[in-house]
């Protein structure tokens, strides 16, 4: 249900960008448990793969994802989704320790909204469509879509999207900071793909603890979250990456002093 390929410069170790396509073309790759597995051991794999540096995550015809699989919830029961605490395992994406991107090429709706909000960088094609409609269907967000959706885009613009269910387009998603670029959407996964390749070709470290800081910030206070910054900024020094950076970074601080 998914398909995995590296791109064709994918040549340097560790500067690779690993790219995940979800394929369920009959149900606008609405989530069933068995896309999100597949999606899970997808993300892990490259996870745990050297030669990648960043995952692109994207989808496949006119859907991103159209939400969780809506036939596979109604039949569940209460005490069923409670006992098996359903849809917690889609936090593992959250785990993953290098970038992902979102390459959202059209509906990202209920869990697919979700789900690229669970991703670090969002980039949205010019046919994308964003909403948060389980209200709809008698149910709220259950996999972060009123918790990070606030914290992307502010209560009343959160609250409107989840209360009424209406979806926005990627120029309003860009408006109002869910996703950091809209993209022609033939160009979007190319786009994509680019720009992974220069977050892969970056310290593997650095970009990792990056990562971890942004993260960290929506979880911390403030005072917390610049004690922990800092402690991974001093950490940092103890990689090579830093040295060899360090070296470039001096011969520019001596051309440019003068002209201060
Ligand atoms: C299962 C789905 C689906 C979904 C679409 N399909 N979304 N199947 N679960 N979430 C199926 C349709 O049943 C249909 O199958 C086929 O995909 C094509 O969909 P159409 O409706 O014919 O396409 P279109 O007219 O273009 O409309 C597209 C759409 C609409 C606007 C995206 O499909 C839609 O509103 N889908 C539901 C979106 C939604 O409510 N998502 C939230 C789900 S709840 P057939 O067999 O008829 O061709 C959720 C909870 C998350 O995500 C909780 C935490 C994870």
């Amino acid at each position: 249900l998914v398909e995995t390929r590296f791109p064709e410069d994918n040549s340097v170790v560790g500067g690779g960008v690993g790219v995940i396509s979800l394929h369920r073309p009959k149900a606008l790759n609405a989530l069933c448990d068995a896309l999100f597995d597949d999606l899970i051991h997808a993300v892990r794999a490259f996870d745990g793969d050297d030669d990648i540096g960043c995952i692109v995550i994207t989808g496949s015809g006119k859907a991103f994802a159209a939400g969780a699989d809506i036939s596979e919830m109604s039949k569940r029961e209460f005490a069923d989704v409670y006992k098996k605490n359903m849809f917690s395992q889609w936090a593992d994406i959250t785990k993953v320790s290098k970038p992902i991107i979102a390459a959202i090429n059209g509906f990202a709706l209920g869990g697919g909204c979700e789900l690229a909000m669970m991703c670090d960088i969002l980039l949205a094609g010019s046919k994308a469509q964003f909403g948060q409609p389980e209200i709809n269907l008698g149910v709220i967000p259950g996999a972060g879509g009123t918790q990070r959706l606030i914290r992307a885009v502010g209560k009343s613009k959160a609250m409107e999207m989840c209360l009424t269910g209406n979806r926005i387009s990627a120029q309003e998603a860009l408006d109002i900071g869910l996703v950091s670029k809209v993209i022609e959407t033939e160009f979007l996964l190319e786009e994509a793909v680019k720009m992974g390749f220069s977050i892969a070709d970056k310290g593997s470290v650095s970009v990792r603890m990056c990562k971890e800081a942004v993260n960290a910030a929506e979880e911390m206070t403030l005072a917390e979250g610049l004690r922990f910054e800092r402690r991974l900024f001093h950490a940092l020094f103890a990689t090579k990456d830093q040295k060899e950076v360090e070296l470039k970074g001096v011969r520019l601080k001596i051309s440019k002093v003068p002209e201060v």
